[in-house]
């Protein structure tokens, strides 16, 4: 290998990347296994995340969000400037590309949504509502609802005041849950406000800054560490001298179940009185599984007011499921004027967990109504009739293969489809075809025309089949 600093002069390429290369070259047995932290979603797996999907779409354009999208890739001081330090230094996929440059791979959607908003912030009709369903990565450690490859929905709201913005937000939520078939005593809605959490830091506590960040950041993972390292944590923050009056202090605060419970200097605050009137708004929606808990912080830096997390209720999955917040300042740091914002971002993984651990995932088919049967000779005719009912609407697979008849039957279970439909040269002249519903067995002899109408009512008929379970289950 000619090597001229770094790059071999032949081909142009790095040549320690060529070095790598070639040590796989001759690799015969290459693992199966996706890379840590990701799965592989092979399409029975598919179907319960499009069904997902298909719920966030729905509830999403219900509340009037539009639909948008952002890079995959983006330069690491979007992230830098707001959203935190355990995210940008621990978690971020970092790559310097080509022409050197600092990316990442984007862990989160709320920075480049900010961007967009200030790019435009002129032209855009506000309020915004807009919605994304997208692809991440965080490095992670991997387990029960964390992982490296993850989906989110983002919902946020740019340019509406006040909390009918957040309880909008949050009656989505809401909606999701309750639309993939769970009731209110299944989750509950947990409510702080930055601005609380502010004035107890500095005046109930009497922290600085740093040592209000770092005691934010305890509070935040209170719930998964040990009540021993929780204290001898809080100790090394407040310092020895102040330590015992410290650790007074937040077991009061710990100990307040609502607002009113609160110590006098906090509770008589502005930022309590926003609460209480998400509150109010939130009982006007009809929603009555929300609580105030002064020790939720949330991780992301950039939260400015209302802060909000949904939990699972279950004893076997007793965790947060989604959150989000008001984060007024985010569209400024872009050269933008400064504009009120609040959104959330409910996961995949948590809402597949929250699925199965209340036994709410519905038997899902194939979207492939009919598995075409070829018998004989009838391949150019059947070709013909496929191609007639996918012009209706109805989702074909043909087989082409020519294998003999058991073992097309026997793909067409395999695969789950709702109906095999049999064409030969006897269907063609007569133009009656045979259609067997799998699940139940039974086989009726029809008109393409016929065929049509059974397949799409069995299809209407398993969608609002899917939705009933839904109310049944709630
Ligand atoms: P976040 O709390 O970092 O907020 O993430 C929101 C949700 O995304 C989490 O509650 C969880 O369901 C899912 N999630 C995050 N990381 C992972 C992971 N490693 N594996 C699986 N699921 C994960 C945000 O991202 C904010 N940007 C939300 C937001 C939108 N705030 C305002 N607008």
């Amino acid at each position: 290998m000619a090597c001229r600093k770094g790059f071999d002069t032949r081909v142009g390429y790095p040549c320690d990347l060529l070095v790598f290369m070639s040590k796989y070259e001759h690799m015969a047995n290459l693992s199966t296994d996706p890379y840590k932290g990701t799965r592989d979603w092979y399409p029975e797996q598919m179907r319960l995340r499009e069904y997902i999907f298909a719920v966030w779409r729905s509830v999403s354009e219900g509340y009037g969000y539009e639909a948008y999208d952002a890079p995959i890739l983006e330069p690491i001081e979007i992230y830098a400037a707001k959203s935190g330090h355990e995210l940008v230094s621990e978690q971020t996929y970092m790559l310097t590309d080509r022409g050197d440059r600092q990316v990442a791979i984007r862990p989160e959607l709320t920075p480049s949504v900010s961007r967009m908003i200030a790019a435009r912030q002129q032209e855009i009709a506000f309020p915004a509502r807009w919605y994304n369903i997208g692809r991440f990565m965080r490095y992670e450690r991997p387990q029960r609802g964390r992982e490296r490859e993850f989906w989110q929905l983002n919902c946020d709201v740019f340019g509406l005041e006040g909390a009918q913005a957040e309880a909008e937000i949050i009656a989505m939520g809401h909606a999701i849950l309750t639309n993939l078939g769970a009731n209110e005593s299944m989750f509950s809605i947990k409510i702080n406000n930055r601005r609380i959490i502010n004035v107890m830091m500095a005046h109930y506590l009497g922290l600085d800054a740093v040592q209000a960040q770092l005691m934010i950041k305890l509070f935040d993972k209170k719930n998964k560490i040990a009540p021993e390292a929780f204290r001898d944590q809080a100790i090394e923050i407040f310092g020895q001298d102040t330590a015992t009056k410290g650790l007074q202090n937040i077991a009061e605060l710990l100990a307040a179940r609502t607002m009113a419970d609160l110590p006098e200097s906090i509770r008589d605050s502005d930022a309590v009185r926003e609460v209480q009137e998400l509150f109010t708004q939130l009982e006007r929606l009809g929603i009555k599984n929300a609580i105030f808990d002064i020790t939720l912080m949330r991780g992301l830096d950039y939260y400015t007011g209302t802060v909000f997390e949904f939990f699972d209720t279950h004893p076997e999955n007793n965790r947060a499921l989604f959150g989000g917040g008001r984060y007024d300042g985010l569209v400024g740091l872009f050269g933008g004027e400064p504009m009120s914002a609040v959104g959330f971002a409910p996961g995949l993984s948590m809402t597949e967990l929250f699925l199965q651990v209340h036994d709410l995932v519905p038997a899902l088919a194939s979207t492939t109504d009919i598995y075409m049967v070829v018998i004989g000779e009838a391949m150019r005719g059947a070709t013909k009739i496929a191609q007639q009912l996918r012009q209706e609407g109805v989702h074909v697979e043909l087989d082409m293969t020519g294998r003999k008849l058991d073992k097309q039957l026997k793909t067409a279970v395999k695969k789950n489809v709702s109906f095999v439909m049999f064409v030969g040269e006897e269907e063609l002249a007569t133009e009656v075809y045979s259609l067997k519903n799998l699940k139940t067995g039974e086989e009726t002899k029809l008109s393409l025309e016929r065929v049509v109408t059974r397949v799409l009512d069995h299809r209407n008929k398993l969608a609002s089949e899917d939705a009933d379970f839904a109310v049944e289950r709630a």
